[in-house]
């Protein structure tokens, strides 16, 4: 049987993931490629690390290039991340007419559409679906078995460390700092958590996710992104009481008739009956809007390294059967749609915003007043006395541009009579 040469670069999670798969299910991959996959060198910064999966040692070799370089490699696996300098090594890749994977999910939102171009020009594969939601096929679904249709949205929980971090909060009434500090005990959260709590990370896999979706280059500086620091326990109380609950959402759309987009990721408030409302724990989900299909909904692993290796050998796999029958660089991903990024002043949002005042009378006409006079309907009002001659006031509004919203919660902060203006979050339909 034919043989496709493997070369991975980097054997940390995701590449012990993808080399155990290959190994353990070798006989199977064979079977439905037609040809085996053999992995012929890995490239590790440490030939002394430790490694989850049996590997023979003389497979390692710190030097990249001699995997780059193999002759008998046909596709390469960068699995490191980052953009230096995995970015110059894809270069190099297929500057030496190799098949590329990657899961690199920065470097494909900062350099994903010059990648593929150099890709097409050479009519090489590029495959990235471990790039996006670990183990969710959602490139693939996109890119191919959806391309009929005009993606007209795209909105996800793409980040399993933020979505735990929701989740327990909500479970147990806990505040961000004593989860995170939990998260971080046990393994769920990074030591330095900025990537995933400040929403770097969501970002990057939904500018992917909307560059594929709208055949649109997405400059990912320009995606909006809000992280969950300043989500508290008493919010995430206050939306159960609402049924709603606060999860980091991603969201992209499209108006083609309009020749725009908005990219963000923010906190968001969805109805618990939101098909994203009981996607908890470590889980990712990405639901996506085609002209035909309607709304899909992809569930599943958006990390580890099993469920990431099931992404990067899928794409091997995809990879080795167009190399068997001689049609890589297939899959064309133009990128001519040119849609302009809607800026975010622009955008019509619902707002939650939880404030509180002195518990007197006119106090609710005086903050809603504030709120017309900015042209902001109120959708829903709730008013509770606590037990310090204040209220908390929890308004809902009704979609409104963010500028006026913004300007409203302003001046509403000083007011007399408003002793706080506690926390404001978009509210997702
Ligand atoms: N750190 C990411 C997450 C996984 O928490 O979802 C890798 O993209």
């Amino acid at each position: 049987m034919r043989e496709i040469g493997i070369g991975l670069i980097g054997c940390g999670i995701v590449g012990s993931g993808t080399a155990a798969l290959l190994t353990d299910n070798a006989d199977l991959i064979a079977s439905r490629v037609g040809a085996k996959l053999v992995v012929r060198r890995i490239a590790v910064r440490d030939l002394s690390k430790i490694r989850e999966v049996s590997i023979p040692a003389e497979l390692f070799t710190t030097n990249v290039d001699d995997v780059i370089s193999d002759p008998d490699i046909d596709i390469i696996a960068e699995l490191v991340g980052g953009v230096d300098p995995a970015k110059a090594w894809i270069e190099a890749a297929f500057a030496a007419k190799k098949q590329v994977v990657t899961a690199n999910k920065e470097l494909m939102a900062k350099h994903g559409h010059a990648l593929v171009q150099i890709a097409q020009e050479n009519k090489l594969d590029f495959y990235a679906e471990g790039s996006v939601a670990g183990g969710i096929p959602i490139i693939a679904a996109m890119g191919e078995s959806l391309a009929a249709n005009r993606i007209q949205a795209v909105m996800g929980i793409v980040n399993g460390t933020t979505n735990f971090i929701l989740s327990k909060m909500a479970d147990e009434g806990a505040s961000f700092d004593d989860v995170l500090r939990e998260a971080q005990a046990l393994g769920y959260a990074e030591a330095d958590p900025t990537a995933d709590v400040d929403a770097h990370d969501a970002r990057y896999k939904i500018a992917i996710l909307a560059s594929i979706g709208f055949g649109t280059p997405v400059d990912e500086s320009s995606v909006i992104s809000e992280g969950i620091r300043t989500i508290t326990a008493r919010d995430i109380a206050v939306a159960k009481d609402l049924d709603h609950v606060i999860k980091l959402v991603a969201v992209a759309e499209q108006w083609e008739d309009q020749g725009t987009m908005h990219v963000r990721v923010h906190p968001a408030l969805l109805h618990k009956d939101h098909p994203l409302a009981s996607v908890n724990g470590a889980y990712n989900a990405v639901l996506v809007r085609g002209d035909g299909v309607g709304d899909t909904m992809f569930y599943g692993r958006g990390a580890g390294s099993l469920p990431t290796g099931s992404a990067v050998v899928g794409d091997l796999i995809a990879v080795s059967r167009n190399l068997v029958s001689g049609s890589t660089g297939r899959v064309h991903r133009p990128a001519n749609a040119n849609l302009r990024m809607l800026p975010r002043e622009l955008v019509k949002s619902k707002f939650y915003v939880r404030m509180t005042a002195k518990d007197l009378p006119k106090v609710l006409s005086q903050v809603s007043n504030v709120f017309g006079d900015f042209d902001v309907s109120i959708e829903s009002v709730i008013q509770r006395a606590n037990n310090k001659d204040e209220a908390e006031i929890v308004l809902i509004t009704h979609k409104c541009l963010e500028e006026s919203f913004r300007g409203a919660v302003d001046v509403a902060e000083r007011l007399p009579v408003v002793t706080g203006v506690h926390n404001w979050i978009r509210v997702e339909a």
